[in-house]
């Protein structure tokens, strides 16, 4: 199969998201608080599936969005991942920061992945033991620790179980770093730990389509993504997420320990 042309099919995806004219009937509520999906998410779904189909008839597909041809599942072969658009919320109010994200995996194990963010024309790729780029260019993370780098997390609203917890992680991480982000795109985010912006990311509960490509994207750079007991990150449910450089990776599992711990007390 060749990864190029899957490339290129990402990259086609995110030229439907460039070019979209969003309208109010186009936006479509979905279960839970400030859950969106829009016209444009089914559209470039469909888009993808149609067109990885073609180029791997035996594929399943595991997507956001209920379009046809989505199974919601890992299959025996090679599963793709898809986030039509990773940054909904940012694209319903044109911060133009979301992305097109497809991750593939071969019996369950992530092998390649493509995030591609049409704003700034940056696309991510990576195939397992072949390197990780941006736009060609290899991807090698140089190790930096928190206190000299930047830290994004994610929350969104529909996933506000943990928003206790969250704020006080976010508040240590704010003492602890340079900076901390939001940027509303976790595929973006992620990335940015491989292109060398971010130093670390965690969020609480992700998706697999959320984060399967750009996982293979950080380890390929040189860069950690698990749970934060340290397991790997799930492909068949959602899980917790803390990525980073080597250190930076180190500092925030430190920093979540440290706060289970202090709000186990306080029960
Ligand atoms: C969301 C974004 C956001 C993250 C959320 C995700 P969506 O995906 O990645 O940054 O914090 O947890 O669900 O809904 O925009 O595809
Ligand atoms: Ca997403
Ligand atoms: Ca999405």
């Amino acid at each position: 199969m060749s990864q190029k042309i899957i490339e290129e099919i990402v990259r086609e995806a995110g030229k439907i998201l460039l070019s979209a004219h969003l309208q109010r009937e186009d936006i479509h509520k979905k279960t839970g608080p400030a859950n969106f999906v829009t016209d444009y998410d089914l559209r470039i779904q469909t888009f993808l599936i149609e067109k990885l189909s073609e180029v791997c008839p035996s594929a399943v597909f595991f997507g956001e969005e209920d379009t046809e041809g989505n199974k919601h599942g890992v299959g025996e072969g090679i599963t793709f991942f898809i986030d039509p658009i990773d940054g909904t919320t940012n694209f319903l109010f044109d911060y133009r920061n979301s992305c097109v994200s497809v991750g593939m995996a071969d019996h369950g194990l992530m092998t390649a992945g493509w995030v591609f963010d049409p704003y700034a024309d940056r696309m991510y790729s990576a195939v397992r033991g072949e390197g990780a780029f941006l736009n060609g260019r290899r991807l090698l993370i140089e190790d930096r620790s928190i206190d000299d780098g930047i830290v994004a997390f994610g929350c969104a609203r529909y996933n506000d179980g943990g928003a206790a917890r969250m704020a006080a992680i976010v508040e240590k991480l704010f003492l602890s770093s340079l900076a901390i982000r939001n940027g509303g795109s976790a595929a973006i985010d992620l990335c940015r730990i491989a292109g060398g912006n971010n130093a670390g990311y965690i969020e609480l509960l992700l998706q697999p389509y959320d984060y399967a490509a750009a996982s293979v994207i950080i380890e390929e750079a040189g860069g950690l993504i698990t749970q934060p007991d340290g397991t790997p990150v799930t492909l068949n449910r959602p899980c917790p997420v803390i990525a980073g450089t080597k250190t930076a990776y180190q500092e925030i599992l430190r920093i979540y320990a440290e706060i289970e711990k202090g709000m186990g007390q306080e029960c």
